[in-house]
């Protein structure tokens, strides 16, 4: 489908990070041992059985990603193959079919395409939010894997997921609630995960947190991620750490990170455990990653019943997080050379 290049008249600035309906979605069934041709639709309501396991066993699984306008205009994602690669290793570990990876990479280029007029503008600060989605449908009463599947992929323009917008510090409340079990499914970017964070969220945002921060559910010494983000941290020795977890989401923008962090500023990086209580006075700086967190820094620490300051005032940008945000998101925008190669262009 050709695109519509007369954009929405939205205030691409003002946008939160809230799903607005676009003209058009990508849809594919597998079913029958066989993916179907796709094609993209325009109902954004799904057909589901009532007995369909994605709704009652949560067989499903998901991805994000976002599409940018770049200075001159292209459209691009960033990384996209990475996201395609994360969805198979999860639909593996959910017994649900891998979605070949030619069949992903057009479902996304395609449903971008197709909704050109609601990729926001350069600039904005706003970007075009990418939802692949994998379930299990139709009738299956019996805990058992479905017999068939649909993958889906809708975009909706979307601002910043904090609400502190631009770089501002966020802060974070230690959670009572553990996310995963050491052997269970954190590493997945399975919808199960989510649905017990809803009430970690609430109660951080019941404590005036942004979000909650998960430790380890084995000994709850060790940092594990954030609700929807992972976590990285500058030590005041200067080097930039990150947790190691069998039990988190491996980020495709912590992953990014760390790598501009080591190759363009020589910045020693290392992937251990860290015990939040022991080692937060030698912290410097900390933020959450992610797509719809980008590179957000976090100011303060909710734990032991108190908050506790992370270095400086609580609420400034630390000057290693600003120069790493700049960087990636410079990137992401095509304002500098992607000398990595990460961009993935949309033909429009
Ligand atoms: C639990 C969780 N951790 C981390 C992330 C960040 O992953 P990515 O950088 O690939 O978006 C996400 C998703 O954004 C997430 O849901």
């Amino acid at each position: 489908m050709d695109a519509i290049l007369a954009k929405k008249p939205l205030k691409w600035a003002e946008l939160g990070f809230q799903y607005i309906k676009a003209d058009f979605r990508y849809s594919a069934v597998f079913q029958k041992g066989n993916w179907l041709p796709g094609n993209l639709i325009s109902e954004e309501n799904l057909n589901i059985h009532e007995g369909a396991p994605s709704l009652h066993y949560a067989q499903q699984c998901f991805e994000g990603m976002k599409a940018q306008t770049t200075q001159d205009g292209r459209v691009v994602l960033f990384r996209p193959t990475l996201n395609s690669e994360r969805m198979n290793r999860t639909a593996s570990r959910l017994l649900m079919p891998e979605v070949p990876q030619d069949l992903f990479i057009k479902a996304v280029e395609e449903a971008v395409r197709a909704n050109y007029a609601w990729i926001p503008p350069h600039g904005s600060g706003a970007a075009l939010y990418v939802r692949p989605m994998l379930i299990g449908v139709g009738e299956n009463l019996g805990l058992k894997p479905a017999q068939a599947f649909e993958f889906r992929v809708f975009v909706s323009p979307v601002g910043p997921y904090y609400k502190s917008s631009g770089l501002a510090a966020i802060s974070l409340a230690v959670s009572e609630f553990d996310r995963a079990a050491p052997q269970g499914t954190g590493s997945y970017k399975a919808g199960a995960n989510y649905a017990g964070g809803l009430l970690a969220t609430l109660k951080a945002q019941e404590l005036g947190a942004s979000e909650a921060l998960y430790l380890d559910s084995a000994s709850h010494r060790f940092i594990d991620e954030a609700g929807s983000a992972n976590i990285v941290i500058l030590l005041k020795s200067g080097e930039l750490i990150t947790p190691s977890s069998n039990a988190i989401l491996p980020s495709i923008t912590r992953r990014s990170v760390l790598e501009i962090a080591a190759e363009q500023f020589g910045i020693k990086t290392e992937e251990r455990a860290i015990d939040l209580r022991i080692e937060f006075d030698s912290f410097a700086e900390m933020s959450a990653c992610g797509t719809a967190a980008v590179l957000s820094p976090v100011g303060r620490v909710y734990f032991d019943s108190e908050w506790h300051i992370v270095n400086g005032d609580g609420y400034s940008v630390g000057p290693v997080m600003q120069k790493l945000y700049d960087s990636l998101i410079q990137l992401q925008r095509g304002e500098v050379e992607d000398k990595f190669g990460w961009l993935h262009e949309v033909e429009i």
